[in-house]
């Protein structure tokens, strides 16, 4: 680790999440250019780290946006992303966003159901304008990725079967106010193998084929996100392994390579800096009591997720501790087990590959502030959030207070 760790936790305090904004170029650039050669549009996941400089620093590299609400649609637009590089998928958009996503003219609405192709059209008549479209196809392939967050099967909640798909296209062709120009599937995050990413690109390579007999052409392929990420050590996919997969899989097609990348571009850059308060033995279990908490990183308590935790500048003889916050949970801890030498009021932990799902997914829970996270940049730190308040926390309850 390069990083000045204690600098930085000196000057913005702990806890602190501090993003490598050069890994975040290296991981853009390297999956733009492994599909050289292609007509591709790498739209960035905003939902896996959706701090407005991150989604600026991708936007200036080429970035498109993966959105999932007109909130990050905004962020986007606001960060500078391109409008015809921003699409907005989702199985539950409201009315005043959808109006809202078809008056910005972004690239496409990707449509979940058929009761939504149905508002969107009815909404785009209201405009007076022809809404381009997407289906989000569920090819029911098993993703064999963590349940929660594999996607491609019959069960899940996300997409149509495709003769659901193949009616919505039919039904869109034939409409004044639809415009069907592109495909979408995802199969589920934290892929490791190109197996699945390469059948579901078959199945829905067939699907395009058979729109285009029936004169339907689309020009957006996007196969979702999902690339997976060494979090300890996993074996997972290269890019080129994915863009060669993709580029094989759609060779007789005459269309725009899109993916969504969210995790593989912002996990690794990301550092979760957080500060001992205390060390405690109970009978069985040796605790380090730290000021972070699952409020802030709730990964490893929701998903069991496994992330590298390090004492910084600290070394002695190691044992086994669980990483545990203060808040007031069984289910609050950061790593269990984890080898750890003897620790001193103040010393910092830093817990690796949390640049994804890290803030975003954080809470106030407990009343706590959620932490400011810093950008380095050619080794320059910037403050990129600040640390919330106590006050900016009650501001909206406390002019009704009762
Ligand atoms: N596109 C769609 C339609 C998605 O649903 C997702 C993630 C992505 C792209 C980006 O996937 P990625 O490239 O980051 O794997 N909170 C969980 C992950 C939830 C992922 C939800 N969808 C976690 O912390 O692991």
């Amino acid at each position: 680790m390069s990083m000045n760790f204690k600098e930085l936790a000196d000057k913005y305090g702990t806890p602190l999440y501090v993003y490598d904004f050069n890994h975040l170029s290296d991981r853009y650039n390297s999956l733009k250019k492994a599909f050289e050669g292609q007509k591709s549009i790498i739209s960035y996941a905003v939902k896996s780290n959706s701090n407005l400089s991150v989604i600026n620093h991708l936007a200036s590299l080429g970035a498109g946006a993966d959105c999932v609400s007109i909130g990050e649609v905004r962020r986007a637009l606001k960060s500078g992303v391109d409008k015809y590089k921003i699409i907005f998928s989702g199985v539950g958009k409201r009315d005043d966003e959808i109006r809202e996503a078809l008056e910005l003219g972004i690239l496409f609405i990707n449509l979940e159901s058929e009761a939504e192709m149905k508002r969107v059209e009815l909404i785009a008549m209201e405009l007076d304008i022809m809404a381009r479209i997407s289906v989000r196809v569920n090819p029911n392939i098993d993703a064999k990725t963590h349940p929660y967050i594999s996607t491609g099967l019959h069960e899940s909640k996300f997409g149509v079967e495709i003769d659901m798909a193949k009616r919505m296209y039919i039904y869109a062709k034939n409409s004044k106010n639809l415009n069907p120009i592109g495909i979408h599937f995802h199969i589920g995050s934290q892929l490791t193998k190109l197996e699945p990413i390469r059948e579901a690109c078959d199945i829905v390579a067939s699907l395009v084929k058979s729109l285009s007999a029936i004169k339907i052409d689309i020009k957006f392929f996007d196969i979702g996100g999902g690339i997976g990420v060494r979090y300890d050590d996993e074996i997972t996919i290269t890019p080129q392994e994915y863009a060669d997969t993709i580029i094989e899989s759609t060779k007789k097609l005459d269309v725009t390579l899109m993916c969504e990348p969210g995790r593989f571009i912002t996990a690794n850059s990301g550092y979760f800096v957080t500060k001992v308060l205390y060390e405690k033995q109970n009978p069985t279990t040796r605790f380090v009591i730290v000021d972070g908490a699952m409020n802030d990183l709730i990964r490893p308590s929701l998903y069991s997720a496994y992330h590298k935790i390090e004492a910084y500048d600290k070394e002695g003889e190691t044992s086994k501790a669980n990483i545990v916050g203060p808040v007031c949970e069984s289910g609050d801890f950061f790593g269990k087990a984890v080898e750890l030498p003897k620790l001193d009021h103040n010393d910092l932990l830093i817990i690796h590959s949390t640049g994804a799902y890290g803030f975003t997914m954080a809470s106030n829970y407990n009343t706590r502030n959620r932490s400011a996270e810093v950008a380095i940049i050619d080794g320059k730190d910037r403050l990129i959030r600040e640390r919330e308040s106590f006050e900016t926390q009650i501001a909206l309850e406390e002019k009704y207070l009762i």
